[in-house]
């Protein structure tokens, strides 16, 4: 385990980001399809993250399709300076909701355009080509031919930063053979730390590592030895989960979603949570899960 970082930034790209930030994933519908129950509510959350200097935000336009990108813009258009979007492309949705992977030349430029509309933005600031790979983890084989695609289109001024998501570290190999990689996007947390080794290997040269379903995803995180931990604390479970993937790099960006305010308020005020060295210690042995899924 790395030693405690109490650093609030890291660069993401050539910027310097808040290391809590927000994923808008849940924003849209049930299933991450179709629109939010309450809009009002969701685009007050987009704002209330910005209000409290969150710049670093997580989205895609295959969430609700489009509908993510469209509650982003008319939260916020037109965005801070400080502001980062990352989006990610590689996928679109089935008219039933499902995950496709969309990873031609042809799908992922029209990815790219799709991102541009909705969020109103002539460039995008950082693309992750998400690796369609297993459900919410990687396989090997070359992404060449995708990421290939994704490097024209930054070549095009379409795209200024390209990232990885749902990656091994031989494609991140690969990937840097072929375009400059700021940020690699994969499945992580308290209970699922299969990229440990990938971490600090990224965090020794300066990449962003953004751990996704930081707070356990659509399975939400549960340990007695977390929620003890937490009643100790005078904490919530879930403020203790993102307190200790801060202090786990200082290289982790965090993007927890939520669809509430009060949520969210929760979630930004675990960078303020200190933990001792018990806690973590205590949190450190939490059994894992380290198996690929
Ligand atoms: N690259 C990829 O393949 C990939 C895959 C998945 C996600 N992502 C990105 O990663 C971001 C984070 O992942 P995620 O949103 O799926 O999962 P997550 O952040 O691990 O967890 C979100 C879930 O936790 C709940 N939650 C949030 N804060 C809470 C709190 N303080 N107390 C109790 N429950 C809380 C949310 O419900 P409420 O809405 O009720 O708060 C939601 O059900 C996404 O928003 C997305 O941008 C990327």
């Amino acid at each position: 385990m790395s030693s405690i970082d109490s650093s609030r930034t890291f660069r993401l790209a050539d910027r310097p980001v808040q290391r809590l930030g927000y994923g808008a994933m849940q924003l849209a519908g049930p299933g991450v399809f179709g629109p939010p129950k309450d809009e009002a509510e969701a685009l007050a959350v987009l704002r209330e993250a910005a209000a409290n200097g969150v710049n670093h935000l997580d989205t895609s336009d295959y969430y609700g399709p489009h509908i993510t990108n469209q509650l982003i813009r008319k939260a916020l258009h037109p965005y801070g300076e400080d502001l980062v979007i990352v989006t990610k492309i590689g996928a679109r949705r089935g008219t039933d909701g499902s995950w496709l992977p969309a990873s031609s030349p042809e799908e992922l430029a029209q990815a790219v355009y799709d991102n541009l509309r909705n969020l109103g933005l002539e460039t995008l600031e950082v693309v992750n080509f998400r690796s369609m790979g297993r459900a919410h983890g990687p396989a090997e084989g070359s992404i060449e031919a995708p990421l290939g695609a994704v490097a024209e289109l930054q070549r095009k001024g379409l795209v200024r930063h390209i990232g990885l998501s749902n990656v091994t570290r031989a494609q991140i190999e690969e990937g840097r053979r072929i375009c400059e990689i700021v940020c690699v996007q994969n499945h992580y947390n308290l209970a699922h730390r299969v990229d440990d080794v990938l971490i600090d290997e990224l965090a020794r040269d300066g990449t962003a590592y953004v751990p996704f379903f930081p707070l356990g995803g659509f399975t939400p995180l549960q340990s007695s030895i977390l929620s003890e931990v937490a009643q100790g604390l005078g904490a919530t479970p879930m403020q203790v989960a993102l307190a200790w993937l801060l202090r786990r790099s200082p290289n982790i960006l965090l993007i927890p979603g939520t669809s509430s305010r009060a949520h969210l308020r929760e979630n930004l005020a675990a960078a303020e949570l200190d933990l001792p060295p018990d806690a973590l210690a205590a949190l450190d042995g939490i059994k894992m899960d380290s198996r690929s899924p």
